[in-house]
């Protein structure tokens, strides 16, 4: 993979695609990870006076103009953490952005609206999304894939406009992918995987892989309850998928028969309701009432997996423990947080939620080996799957 320092960026147009999809409240930003994250490629773009058109999707807006996934709060933040006015586009490859474009002097950046008001963006379609990669392609002399969390989409920006630019990988993906590596041929053992989130059929394809790279894994989160309705037990009103009932039923075995250690909670903090002042409470998971929802592990249960986690040489985690943005169901993500921590392992923190509980919850970042910007793109990695934006920064453009 070429790097920046192999191109030749000086008074050039070079389209950076970032991941800047982060979380907002009412217009807000509350976690700007992953714009921290995309500054030292654009800063160093900059510096060697190149002209950057910044492009990122916010959300899933569905192909047309949405003003509440605009990335004008995200062009703002890039300003003042670049310390320089940020120039914005109301299009993503149109008018608007053309004339932005033509208007940026060297070592100037501006941002495109959110690519994902394009339909062609995310089209399955190859030739719609072509037409928006073409159009693209217009806006640029160069390409710089650096929007790591984005990788694993097959969407015009990622896949299809780096063959028709000479490119590079940013300096993000380049770190990134060096980490993830470093799990995939041969972590340091004992192996830890812990994760989390509310969908169990968002991992599966992970869990299938680890259950033959892990020594452990530790399981919380919403999808654990589809866990522990596997093992027979009554899961209340919690986040249950029935469809996957088997499948993790099968799971559960094939780790037993491997000898993989799955930790699950033995106990949960139940709510009556979905809000931080509903009436809680932690009960043992054989006796979550009916119409109570699981919300966290459990004290006894954050204790054991802080346990399973103290001896560890590696550990990947990926999706909180609780619904930590309630101060109630915090202390299960906190507490597997400061596991992780005093295990001394090389840890690797996989996933924007649990990236942005990790700061949230007032932890340094630096006692973490990697903070990833992935969540869908770290796990397919480790799933062993072959990302797409990856198959087209290895790709030669038709330069
Ligand atoms: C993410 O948040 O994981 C990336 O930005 C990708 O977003 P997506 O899941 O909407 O494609």
């Amino acid at each position: 993979m070429r790097t920046i320092e192999d191109l030749d960026v000086a008074g050039r147009r070079v389209f950076v695609r970032a991941d800047l999809n982060v979380p907002l409240d009412d217009g807000h930003i509350t976690d700007d990870g992953r714009i921290r994250a995309s500054l030292p490629t654009i800063q160093r773009l900059l510096e060697r006076g190149a002209r950057v058109v910044v492009g990122a999707h916010l959300g899933r807006p569905k192909g047309t103009p949405d003003p509440r996934y605009s990335l004008v709060p995200v062009a703002e933040r890039l300003g003042t953490l670049l310390d320089r006015p940020v120039a914005m586009a109301a299009d993503t490859a149109g008018e608007s952005a053309r004339a932005v474009v033509a208007g940026l002097g060297d070592g100037d950046v501006a941002v495109v609206e959110n690519l994902r008001f394009e339909a062609g963006e995310t089209s399955k379609d190859d030739g719609e999304r072509a037409a928006f990669a073409d159009r693209l392609a217009a806006l640029a002399d160069l390409y710089v894939g650096d929007g790591f969390g984005a990788l694993h989409r097959k969407h015009a920006s990622v896949y299809d406009l780096p063959a028709r630019l000479p490119h590079a990988a940013g300096g993000l993906v380049l770190d990134e992918i060096a980490v993830l590596r470093r799990l995939t041929e041969k972590p340091d053992r004992p192996y830890a995987v812990v994760l989390g989130g509310s969908k169990v059929s968002d991992k599966l394809g992970v869990i299938d892989n680890l259950l033959g790279t892990a020594d452990r894994i530790l399981i919380g989160g919403g999808m654990v309850f589809t866990f522990l309705a596997a093992q027979g037990h009554s899961v209340g009103a919690s986040l249950l998928e029935t469809d996957q009932l088997d499948t993790v039923g099968e799971y559960l075995r094939r780790a037993e028969r491997d000898g993989v250690e799955i930790v699950l909670p033995d106990d949960v903090v139940v709510a009556a309701a979905f809000a931080a002042d509903a009436e809680h409470a932690a009960v043992d998971v054989t006796e979550i009432p009916d119409g109570w929802m699981g919300l966290d592990i459990g004290p006894r249960s954050t204790r054991r997996f802080a346990e399973r986690l103290a001896d560890t040489a590696t550990v990947f985690w990926n999706g909180p423990m609780g619904v930590f943005e309630m101060a109630p169901y915090a202390e299960g993500t906190r507490g597997v947080a400061q596991g992780i921590i005093d295990s001394e392992a090389f840890s690797v923190v996989g996933g924007g939620d649990s990236a942005a509980a990790v700061r949230q919850l007032g932890f340094d970042e630096a006692a973490f080996g990697h903070i990833s910007t992935g969540g869908g793109a770290s796990l397919e990695y480790l799933e062993g799957r072959t990302l797409p934006g990856i198959e087209a920064l290895d790709g030669a453009s038709s330069d």
